[in-house]
């Protein structure tokens, strides 16, 4: 069976309740049950944390291993030259994902550390923006 892992980052964990305007109203446990039943064949695995080494710790757990990584590093994404060098450190490619557009917010979010490691980025499709990602995991490599 094929494993997919799900890494969200900082304040990821509040999705419901924070900025729903540019959030939506769901919850991320809520999003993951429709999500899980419409890949019933792969198993798809979910971590979440506010805390930058524990986001690379799961990115060099499952990094070797998994079929693929979809990681949404929040705020981190950012800032992060040790979440960059996680994610190229590791064989599994990794898909990065936002929920909003981040290109049409403040010029800070433009930049990602991320992306140059990344295989590809999937942004500003709401929560669907995981769904999209799953399915290029599946199809497109
Ligand atoms: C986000 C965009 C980031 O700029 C922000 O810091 C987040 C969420 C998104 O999914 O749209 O925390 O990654």
């Amino acid at each position: 069976m094929k494993q997919i892992q799900i890494i969200n980052g900082p304040n990821l964990n509040l999705l419901g309740t924070r900025e729903p305007t540019v959030y939506g109203n769901q919850t991320f446990e809520e999003y993951l049950v429709g999500l899980k039943a419409e890949f019933g064949d792969i198993q798809i695995d979910y971590f979440q944390s506010n805390v930058e080494g524990a986001l690379i710790d799961k990115l060099q757990e499952v990094g070797f291993n998994y079929h693929g990584i979809i990681l949404n590093a929040g705020a981190y994404t950012h800032t992060s030259i040790a979440i960059a060098d996680a994610i190229r450190s590791i064989t599994t490619p990794v898909i990065e994902v936002h929920i909003s557009n981040v290109f049409k917010r403040e010029a800070f979010r433009h930049h990602s550390y991320l992306s140059e490691a990344c295989k590809g980025c999937i942004v500003g499709f709401g929560m669907d923006s995981y769904r999209l990602a799953v399915n290029a995991i599946l199809h497109f490599q």
